[in-house]
């Protein structure tokens, strides 16, 4: 799998033209996120989409802000972040979260940096409540200036076999834009 995103490139998950072409609330709010819930940012890097589910989810909800990055955490400490957010380092494939804990687990743009791709799913789909969404968003298996390289890039087909194996059900698939896709799956 590909190598780690470089902390000192942080700048580039913040850029303007990611949040026009991705606006993180409006995506999470399409993808169901609602007031109230628990949602686990797996990969969470800068706070991307962590602020934006704070902002969804209130204070009666709960946001997990998970990363092997303690340098991407410290920054997104550093933009002070509600109390119900909770940023916590992580290992590869070991998330320090009871079984059952999230209504809904995300992941953006970390499942192709991952040592272990199928730990990474199982334990995804170990933390999230049954049947509740775990949603994995990738790069389209294209090559263009933006993203990670041609190389590291994971086939939709490739994260669908690959949700299976590691004993998920799988929802659907979707594309936001010719070159970023949503995989759904759950626990059954
Ligand atoms: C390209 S950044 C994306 C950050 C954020 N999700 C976003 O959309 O802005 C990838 C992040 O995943 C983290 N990461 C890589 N492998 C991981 C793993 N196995 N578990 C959790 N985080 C991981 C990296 O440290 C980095 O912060």
């Amino acid at each position: 799998m590909g190598k780690k995103f470089d902390p000192d490139d942080a700048a580039r998950l913040e850029s303007p033209e990611r949040a026009a072409s991705m606006p993180p609330e409006r995506t999470l709010r399409r993808l169901g996120v609602r007031r109230g819930m628990t949602f686990a940012d797996v990969g969470a890097g800068t706070g991307f989409f962590t602020l934006a589910a704070a902002d969804l989810v209130g204070p009666e909800g709960r946001v997990y802000a998970l990363d092997v990055e303690e340098r991407m955490l410290a920054k997104l400490r550093a933009k002070g972040p509600p109390p119900w957010v909770e940023t916590a380092l992580c290992g590869e494939g070991r998330l320090p979260l009871p079984d059952g804990t999230a209504d809904f687990a995300f992941s953006c743009f970390v499942f192709h940096e991952a040592a272990d791709p199928e730990g990474f799913l199982r334990e995804m789909g170990r933390v999230a409540k049954r049947r509740a969404p775990v949603v994995v968003l990738e790069w389209a298996k294209r090559r263009q200036p933006e993203g990670p390289p041609f190389a590291e890039r994971i086939h939709h087909h490739e994260l669908e076999r690959m949700v299976l194996c590691a004993g998920l059900a799988f929802r659907r698939l979707e594309f936001f834009n010719p070159s970023q896709y949503a995989v759904w799956a759950f626990r059954r």
